[in-house]
């Protein structure tokens, strides 16, 4: 019913419009957002998801992000067109896209979101994993891409962009 495919330039206004439909009006002002100013989406795994008629349905991105000296993806936004809402597509973009990602050598995704919602895939709280305020933290979420990958990571989460390199 849905095709997937990843993201282009030639969809990014189109997902736009549909981000600006999906959240709140300022969704702009959040803290993760400053996290992707000046760096590039990770293309491989930002996917757009067009139903029979070709018609956006849905949309998901990534940025890459530090804690520390570990890198992580950084899950957002999501959204899936109002139409097309409960019919599993959320759950559809972010397994196939995480399924990509872990392909990539990622090993640990991250977001900042309803926890009832990302339990059911495997996301947890980060305990020690601090977002640029004003975040709640008890939004601030986890998943594995390879066992154990979250284990003793702790600090505050950094632009691509500011954070000193790896060493
Ligand atoms: C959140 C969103 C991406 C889910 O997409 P979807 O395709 O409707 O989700 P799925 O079909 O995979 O799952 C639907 C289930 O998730 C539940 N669900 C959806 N949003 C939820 C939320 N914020 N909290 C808890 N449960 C939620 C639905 O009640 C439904 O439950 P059920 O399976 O028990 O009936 C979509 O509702 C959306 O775009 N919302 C507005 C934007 C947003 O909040 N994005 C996420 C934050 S980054």
């Amino acid at each position: 019913m849905f095709t997937l495919a990843q993201e282009t330039e030639e969809d990014w206004w189109e997902v736009e419009a549909l981000y600006d439909l999906c959240f709140a009006p300022g969704r702009e002002a959040l803290s993760s957002y400053r996290l992707r100013d000046g760096v590039a989406r990770v293309a491989g795994m930002s996917l757009v998801a067009r139903d029979a008629q070709n018609i956006l349905a849905g949309a998901i991105r990534y940025w890459p992000v530090r804690i520390g000296a570990s890198e992580a993806l950084l899950l957002g936004p999501v959204a899936v067109h109002p139409t097309h809402q409960g019919e599993g597509l959320g759950g559809l973009l972010i397994e196939e896209s995480l399924a990509k990602g872990s392909g990539q050598g990622w090993e640990r995704v991250m977001l900042v979101g309803d926890a009832p919602y990302y339990k059911r895939f495997g996301f947890e709280k980060l305990a020690d994993v601090i977002m640029p305020p004003p975040t709640n933290p008890d939004r601030v979420l986890g998943r594995e891409l390879v066992p154990g990958a979250w284990d003793g990571i702790s600090g505050t989460v950094q632009s691509f962009a500011d954070a000193a390199p790896s060493p």
